[in-house]
């Protein structure tokens, strides 16, 4: 420091102006990675009963993966290292799927099935789990709510709703981070177009300007009437939050369907340093649903090199 005191020549900054601007560089370069991902899986599954009377319709499977392994491995591809899952106490199973199972594996190498060790040991290599118990399905804004603890004071964090499977060249939820990072730490979510029949099963954003692929949101509206819908630029299940979020939810305000609602928080980020939205590359499915569902598992099925020919088969004869 001494140095570069005396380094320092009159069209130079002064010494102490420089230790500012290298403290505030620094600031920057060291704002935490965006590093845990909130699942939040509280849901009673109404829309496929009776399957779900038993089973968390996050066990459901796309081709031969349960719904929320296709979540977590978007997340641990876009580097996320921490899952934090937010569960009711009747899907217990969940967090069982990313253990190991000793007996499993004993029994794979007994029967000499070494092939099939890799697809079950590889969930525990995702990241680092955790869950907390929601008791009561009061909102999504309740759910995240729940998982506060395991965030920290001014961090980004990624929300993930498992129900949304997103095929992309990108992880999608890794394209919402790159905006965060390019806005300094912006919370973002990920939109899409619907037809203006659907807004009202969405929160819908309002747009204040756009800068290359992101927009600046000033509103957005949880599950407008199609005449009142701001647009019909949808939110679909992926953000990045900043931890001050909290700060909203913690007063558990009832909005849209008497729940508490993410949307209406998400409203408290718009002050610096701000809540923008993406229209992200990928193809999307609402896997929440009995169509979404089974369009997942056939656009899947077509994609593996094992099975595809006969799935085209299949169909032309149905
Ligand atoms: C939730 C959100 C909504 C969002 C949607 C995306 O609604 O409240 O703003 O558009 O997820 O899937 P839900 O589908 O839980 O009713």
């Amino acid at each position: 420091l001494i140095g570069l005191q005396k380094k320092s020549t009159k069209h130079e900054r002064p010494f102490w102006v420089e230790i500012f601007f290298f403290s505030f560089n620094l600031r920057f370069l060291m704002k935490k990675k965006i590093t845990k991902a909130i699942f939040p899986m509280g849901g009673l599954g109404t829309r496929f009963l009776p399957a779900t009377k038993v089973i968390a319709k996050e066990m459901l499977t796309i081709l031969d993966r349960p719904v929320i392994e296709w979540a977590v491995r978007e997340a641990s591809d876009a580097g996320i290292k921490e899952m934090i899952f937010v569960i009711s106490s009747k899907k217990k199973s969940i967090i069982k799927h990313f253990e190991r199972s000793k007996i499993l594996e004993y029994m794979l190498k007994k029967n000499k099935k070494l092939s099939k060790l890799d697809l079950i040991t590889a969930q525990s290599k995702l990241g680092k789990f955790s869950f907390v118990i929601q008791n009561e399905a009061k909102g999504l804004g309740h759910a995240v709510w729940c998982a506060r603890k395991f965030v920290d004071e001014n961090e980004n964090f990624a929300v993930i709703l498992p129900d949304d499977i997103i095929h992309s060249k990108i992880p999608s939820i890794k394209q919402l981070v790159d905006v965060s990072e390019r806005t300094l730490g912006g919370s973002v979510v990920a939109l899409e177009k619907v037809p203006m029949k659907d807004v009202s099963k969405y929160g819908v954003v309002e747009v204040s300007k756009k800068k290359s692929n992101y927009f600046f949101l000033k509103n957005i509206v949880e599950k407008p009437k199609q005449l009142e819908a701001p647009s019909n630029l949808s939110v679909v299940g992926r953000y990045i939050l900043n931890s001050k979020i909290f700060d909203y939810l913690k007063f558990q305000k009832k909005g849209y369907g008497n729940e508490i609602q993410l949307t209406d928080a998400l409203n408290f980020l718009v002050e610096k340093p701000g809540l923008y939205g993406i229209e992200f590359e990928g193809r999307r499915f609402d896997c929440g649903g009995k169509l979404g569902f089974l369009e997942a598992n056939l656009f899947f099925g077509l994609n593996d090199k094992d099975i595809n020919k006969n799935i085209r088969k299949i169909v032309k004869r149905i």
